[in-house]
């Protein structure tokens, strides 16, 4: 049989994962062992410089982390993968791998707060430079490019607002300026959209998200060439101790096994959401890429397989409108993550980024009425039921 004709939903069960050669076991163990035996010295210092395959210490790679890294490789179409604690540990890394003091990186302009942050504080404190720039015009990235910029990076769709970035078209320009392009996969997951694919150099995850899936983890990933992998995983992840351990791995390899049908599940109910807050009267705006009304609906279609389970919206009426509607929901739960099987809901005025001044949040887009839903899992018509009951509280607060 062909494996390298395998279909994604098959891939995702079968790839990687074959029984263990003794105990003929489907399901993987976990080996929660830091420390391995080697027969000589020589074995085991060839092992540490990369000249024979294996592990030799738990902060450098792990067996059964290693299983779920052949498998994101494999589901991004990379040459390899590295697990990391969390999203930020993989952001960080990534981009560290890229940039020394001195150094210059392009960012998108709506791009996740963590990843704002680390710019924003650790990376400059270490000299790293830095410019955010709106990469819906591919041509304000030629622009901002200095002589010292050593990466582009951008997030697609971005969170909250759901902008949606032309990887391809970037991946051009990149390549023309020689600078490795970092993609921010989480809101899609492998499953709807492959950077790499589309000539992007290196692709991040917060697993914790999507792929892992069940909000019992937190975990990210780095898929790109396996020289910048090693790399990354001795000279940064390692050294940094980043690293994911055994217990969690074996939770997303089992929690990646039903991704496609999750993924499914929540982007038919985010249709639905997202086609019922567009008509409804108390709903100023409705940010989903599924919608022939947002501007990025074209390149969506081009590059994503289907729009995901996100829908950000703006309520009508001021911040007080935007918490009693939050407030009054009742399947909805307020919450920052995203991609769980449960509907959550997040409010940025009054929550993610309360702390920073009105019309300062306004220039990325944070209006006071603006909630970002992430559709679960639960039946479509009782979240819709949900949005619509705290609307009409809104409303009738609105009308006194
Ligand atoms: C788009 C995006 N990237 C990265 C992260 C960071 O992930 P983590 O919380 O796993 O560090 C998040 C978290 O919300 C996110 O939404």
């Amino acid at each position: 049989m062909n494996k390298a004709k395998w279909k994604v939903d098959t891939k995702i069960i079968h790839d990687c994962l074959t029984p263990d050669e003794k105990t003929r076991a489907i399901v993987p163990s976990i080996t929660p062992a830091v420390a391995y035996s080697f027969a000589t010295a020589e074995e085991a210092a060839n092992v540490v410089a990369g000249m024979e395959e294996g592990i030799y210490y738990g902060r450098y790679g792990n067996p059964t982390v290693r299983k779920l890294e052949e498998k994101i490789a494999s589901l991004e179409y990379g040459e390899a993968a590295l697990a990391l604690s969390s999203g930020m540990a993989a952001i960080s890394t990534a981009l560290l791998s890229c940039l020394k003091t001195g150094d210059h990186v392009l960012v998108t302009k709506d791009v996740y707060g963590g990843t704002y942050s680390f710019l924003t504080t650790l990376a400059e404190r270490i000299g790293i430079q830095f410019d955010f720039v709106d990469c819906t015009n591919p041509d304000n990235i030629f622009e901002g490019m200095l002589s010292n910029t050593k990466a582009i990076y951008i997030e697609t769709p971005s969170n909250p607002n759901l902008t949606i970035l032309d990887i391809e078209q970037i991946a051009k320009v990149s390549k023309k300026m020689g600078v490795p392009l970092i993609v921010d996969n989480t809101f899609m997951s492998p499953i709807l959209q492959n950077p790499l694919l589309l000539g992007a150099d290196i692709v991040v995850h917060s697993g914790t998200k999507y792929i892992n899936g069940h909000g019992d983890v937190l975990c990210g990933f780095i898929v790109s060439d396996a020289d910048r992998i090693d790399m990354m995983r001795k000279k940064i992840m390692g050294d940094l101790g980043q690293n994911l351990n055994a217990y969690e791995a074996f939770l997303v390899i089992r929690g990646l096994k039903t991704i496609s049908l999750r993924i499914e599940k929540h982007c038919s109910n985010a249709k639905k959401v997202a086609e019922f807050l567009a008509t409804h009267p108390m709903i100023d705006k409705v940010y989903y890429p599924g919608l022939k009304s947002h501007p990025g609906h074209e390149i969506a279609i081009k590059q994503m397989r289907d729009m995901g389970g996100i829908v950000s919206f703006e309520v009508k009426g001021g911040l007080e409108q935007g918490k009693l509607f939050i407030n009054s929901l009742e399947l909805a739960m307020i919450s920052f993550s995203l991609g769980d099987p449960e509907t959550l809901i997040q409010h940025p005025a009054s929550m993610t980024h309360a702390q920073i001044p009105k019309e300062e949040r306004a220039k990325y887009g944070i209006t006071d009425g603006l909630m970002r839903l992430s559709v679960g899992l639960e039946d479509s018509q009782d979240i819709i039921n949900d949005l619509e009951q705290a609307l009409k509280k809104v409303d009738i607060r609105m009308s006194v």
